[in-house]
């Protein structure tokens, strides 16, 4: 069952998104060669509780074991779910944060990858750019009538014009008052696989996962961390978005005037 979300459960999910929204940007501010991802995630255990929210990670199981970090930092052939710990970022490396908080009762979920004091290395420079416009094309699909595979062909078509590779093991989601709802929001198409049709009130996580090189990942032995399988770079990027009546609402874009002018 996909939720439609309405009246004061929309406005509890603008402001969760604006929440993590705000800590994703203060976290990514603070991302820095000689800083550790503890550090980091510590940051935003602080930032998190001054919003009175909570992570919506911490804790999260899947089998039977939890998430131990506030956040996800994923670094260079990381590709998603890297936990903080004593690893000091060095310049040029690709640091990707992702943020979901619960606040009034909704979730709020946002990634971005950053290049720490700078992107020196083309082909990170070109795999940064190319997810995040990979992103927008995506949420430009996100129009009620459409259907989900058609986020998932925008992003896919863009990522592989660019030479690069979308990541299929792991899929954006529904999100709302869990952090993972119906549907699922691949960012590959299957030809012949149903997909359900967009409609106004729908709050889909997009977030493509794009590898440098092969497609395909692997988890590491603590359980989380999933890296490419060839080690080459990976990026990610990810928004909450609402589908409307009309253009769609980045919820965790601050200051949306409209989706022409959107930042990221
Ligand atoms: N944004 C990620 C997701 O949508 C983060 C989940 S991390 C986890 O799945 F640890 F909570 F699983
Ligand atoms: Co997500």
């Amino acid at each position: 069952m996909i939720v439609i979300k309405t009246g004061r459960d929309l406005e509890a999910m603008r402001a969760a998104c604006r929440v993590a929204r705000a800590v994703l940007d203060e976290v990514a501010a603070a991302v820095a060669p000689g800083v550790t991802t503890q550090e980091l995630d510590d940051y935003a255990a602080e930032r998190i509780k001054h919003y009175n929210a909570r992570s919506a990670f911490l804790g999260y199981r899947v089998g039977n074991l939890k998430y131990p970090c506030h956040t996800c930092i994923s670094i260079n052939e990381q590709v998603v779910h890297g936990l903080a710990g004593p690893r000091r970022i060095a310049f040029g490396d690709l640091v990707s944060i992702d943020v979901g908080v619960y606040y009034e009762g909704f979730v709020g979920d946002n990634a971005r990858t950053v290049a720490a004091g700078g992107c020196t290395d083309p082909v990170a420079a070109r795999l940064l750019e190319a997810t995040e416009t990979a992103l927008q094309r995506g949420i430009a699909a996100a129009l009620a009538g459409n259907r989900v595979k058609d986020i998932s062909r925008a992003v896919q078509q863009h990522v592989e014009s660019q030479g690069f590779s979308v990541v299929r093991e792991f899929v954006g989601h529904g999100v709302g008052r869990h952090m993972h709802e119906e549907p699922q929001v691949p960012n590959f198409v299957e030809p012949g696989r149903p997909s359900p049709l967009l409609r106004p009130g729908m709050t889909l996580a997009i977030e493509p996962m794009v590898n440098a090189g092969k497609p395909g990942v692997k988890r590491l032995k603590d359980g989380w961390t999933v890296v490419t399988e060839d080690g080459s770079l990976s990026a990610h990027f990810e928004h909450t978005v609402l589908v409307t009546e009309g253009e769609p609402e980045i919820l965790t874009c601050t200051n949306q005037t409209s989706f022409a002018l959107k930042v990221s």
